[in-house]
């Protein structure tokens, strides 16, 4: 079946008991036994529940894995993808991570013996030279959230697969739709569902998609065990997202290339940051590996009080963290989602004070370009 056809229908069925069309949320903690050790399936709801398989089922289905489980979050999937390294074990991950990321590496996880160096994943000779005997995973987030830089995924996939290392893809600024890093030879893809799986911005939810019976069970004891798997309700609202997962995108890919033509041409503006365009020096990676470019961009205004000045005057963006719901949501990354990172790495990373972020939504893009238009004119 096609993309559209399974995201509506994959863990969708009917519901038995009632005909239901759209499953019921099993709002309950616990499942009565018919006798001593027999269950219909459940027993607990941090183990397992009806709406968490479901959503799973149709996520390992769209990103083309054999198994996928659900978190709370994006970061406790992430964070249970990490332990899936040992004390001593060396980790590759993309130079400017999500802000999250590098706060749960380089404030925590270095506390349990985790080795790890930041690289720049888009260049496959530096990843290369920084793997080391004891590199057993190389995580990308491809495009890096906020500066939008590519990683050749099928590149990196070849150097993981020399080196008997995991390759982990972050795939929450594209979604399934438009980029399934598995097929480029990934062997874990995790997502903040809270973005574009989900879609309308009312839950918060996590996805680690997997390729290998292993890594599933292990993952599957952390999800139980650490008590992380998301709740009845919030899987049941990004299931719920999923199912307009492939119109939302289309539109949003439209939106977003509109957006950033408009903020090109603008004189206010002194670059765009949109693997759609022409001048993103990776555009032809982002035409192949890609099935659309996305809606999420940033633009740099020169400084902070340029920024400032756009910020406090749009009306219908707004101005919040979070990116990958129906409306349009603008950020400053240096003072908000990557305030975090210490301000040399942040330089570094490209992350500048003028730096501004859009997650485009799917409102008339007319009213987004009037909206910033309105705006860049007090800058
Ligand atoms: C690319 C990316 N990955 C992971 C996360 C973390 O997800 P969550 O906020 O759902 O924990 C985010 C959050 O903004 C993100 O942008």
């Amino acid at each position: 079946m096609g993309f559209a056809t399974d995201a509506i229908h994959v863990g969708q069925e009917p519901d038995p008991a009632t005909g239901a069309i759209v499953a019921p949320i099993y709002q309950t903690s616990t499942y009565v036994q018919e006798e001593l050790g027999k269950t219909k399936g459940y027993d607990y709801a941090r183990t397992a529940h009806p709406n968490r398989r479901a959503l799973e089922r149709c996520l390992a289905k769209l990103e083309g894995g054999s198994s996928a489980f659900v978190f709370t979050s994006g970061m406790a999937a992430i964070d249970s993808v990490f332990r899936l390294l040992r004390p001593g074990d060396h980790l590759i991950v993309s130079s400017a991570v999500y802000g999250g990321v590098y706060r749960l590496l380089t404030q925590l996880l270095a506390h349990f013996g985790l080795e790890f160096d930041f690289v720049n994943t888009a260049d496959p000779a530096a990843t290369r030279a920084a793997i080391r005997p004891a590199t057993r995973m190389i995580y990308v987030e491809t495009p890096t959230n906020p500066t939008m830089i590519l990683t050749d995924i099928a590149a990196i996939a070849g150097l993981a697969r020399e080196h008997n290392a995991t390759l982990v893809v972050d795939n929450t600024f594209l979604s399934p739709y438009c980029q399934q890093p598995l097929a480029l030879g990934a062997h874990i893809v995790v997502h903040s569902m809270t973005k574009y799986l989900n879609g309308h911005s009312d839950c918060t939810g996590g996805a680690a998609i997997l390729t290998r019976p292993e890594d599933a069970e292990r993952i599957y004891f952390l999800q139980r065990s650490t008590g992380a798997g998301l709740a009845p309700m919030d899987c049941w609202l990004v299931s719920r997202g999923i199912k307009t997962l492939a119109v939302r995108m289309e539109q949003h890919n439209k939106n977003g290339m509109a957006v950033a033509q408009f903020l090109d041409a603008h004189p206010k503006v002194k670059r765009v940051l949109y693997p759609g365009l022409a001048s993103h020096p990776q555009h032809e990676l982002a035409a192949r590996q890609q099935r659309g470019f996305g809606a999420m961009l940033s633009f740099d205004l020169g400084s902070l009080a340029a920024a400032t000045q756009l910020l406090n005057h749009v009306r219908l963006c707004s101005l919040a963290e979070s990116l990958g719901g129906v409306e349009t949501l603008i950020s400053h990354p240096a003072l908000m989602t990557h305030a975090s990172m210490p301000p040399e790495v942040r330089e570094k990373a490209g992350i500048t004070q003028g730096l501004v972020r859009l997650s485009v939504g799917i409102e008339d893009v007319e009213d987004l370009i009037a909206d910033l238009d309105q705006a860049l004119a007090h800058v």
